[in-house]
């Protein structure tokens, strides 16, 4: 497995990947590996001959006031599970290497990143499709794959590939979540034992609206009650949003139909955690 950080050095070496035949695929990260991730680079690997993963702290994609600095990072512990997983070659660039001075240009998919996330973060999305359109531009992968996890993410990026024809095909790999049902994400590692403990009611309340749907209610406001009541039932957490949204336009719908999914932000304690179902598949 190589580890490379500099942009004309990757691309030479794809070149030759793709010279000799071989299929591309990335799994863009921002390291601190979990199982998700695994599980993406496991479905990169069935697609592709040659799995490329990115680890980068992409800054254009978090707010002045968010946790950049202390997002955690450890690449040794990176590297190793990247090896043991079969990847071949990860893109390690720092923040000059991927943001030399001046930088002026950023790919912004309107509407779609105003909404849920975008709410309360105005600058993540534009960061997040930049810093995806720069890693398509230098490893020119025939397949990315993202997690469902970061639904909206996963939404916007199909939207951009397809709005700037990237000659790219985008794969969403499932949540992995932990036994209790929380959704794997580097940032759990933030919450506090308590907080921890009482966390899994997210997926709770979302199991259970999806459980009420199956029986015939299709009313999206009611079903949107039913999720804040039951989280609300954590004394620590804090709802941002529940949003029940059309999965093209990531409007809110009425009547919940095949595809519609419910999208939830909740605090606890400084931890955001965010979590989906798609309530009729
Ligand atoms: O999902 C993430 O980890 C990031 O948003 C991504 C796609 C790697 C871009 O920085």
């Amino acid at each position: 497995m190589k580890v490379v950080g500099s942009i004309p050095e990757i691309r030479k070496i794809l070149r030759e990947i793709r010279l000799a035949g071989k299929t591309i695929g990335l799994v863009p990260t921002m390291g601190y590996l979990h199982a998700g991730h695994l599980s993406l680079i496991d479905e990169a690997k069935k697609h592709c001959d040659f799995v490329v993963i990115s680890i980068f702290v992409n800054p254009t994609q978090f707010g002045p006031t968010e946790d950049l600095d202390k997002y955690p990072r450890d690449f040794k512990r990176d590297e190793k599970l990247a090896r043991e997983h079969g990847v071949d070659l990860i893109f390690f660039p720092d923040a000059a290497e991927m943001y030399p001075k001046p930088f002026f240009t950023y790919v912004v998919t309107e509407q779609l990143s105003k909404t849920l996330c975008g709410a309360s973060r105005p600058v993540h999305f534009r960061g997040v499709t930049t810093v995806v359109s720069k890693l398509f531009n230098i490893v020119q992968p025939d397949v990315a794959v993202f997690g469902q996890k970061d639904a909206q993410q996963a939404i916007i990026i199909r939207r951009m590939v397809g709005d700037l024809n990237f000659p790219v095909q985008v794969i969403v790999a499932p949540i992995v979540r932990e036994a209790d049902g929380l959704a794997m994400s580097s940032r759990n590692v933030y919450l506090s034992q308590e907080e921890r403990r009482q966390a899994p009611i997210i997926f709770n309340a979302l199991k259970s609206a999806k459980e009420f749907v199956s029986k015939g209610d299709r009313d999206a406001s009611a079903i949107g009650k039913l999720i804040r009541r039951t989280i609300g039932g954590s004394p620590l957490a804090e709802i941002e949003y529940v949003e029940i949204v059309d999965p093209i336009t990531l409007e809110n719908v009425q009547n919940i139909e095949r595809g519609t999914f419910v999208a939830v932000a909740v605090r606890f304690g400084k931890t955001r955690l965010i979590d989906n179902v798609v309530l009729i598949d």
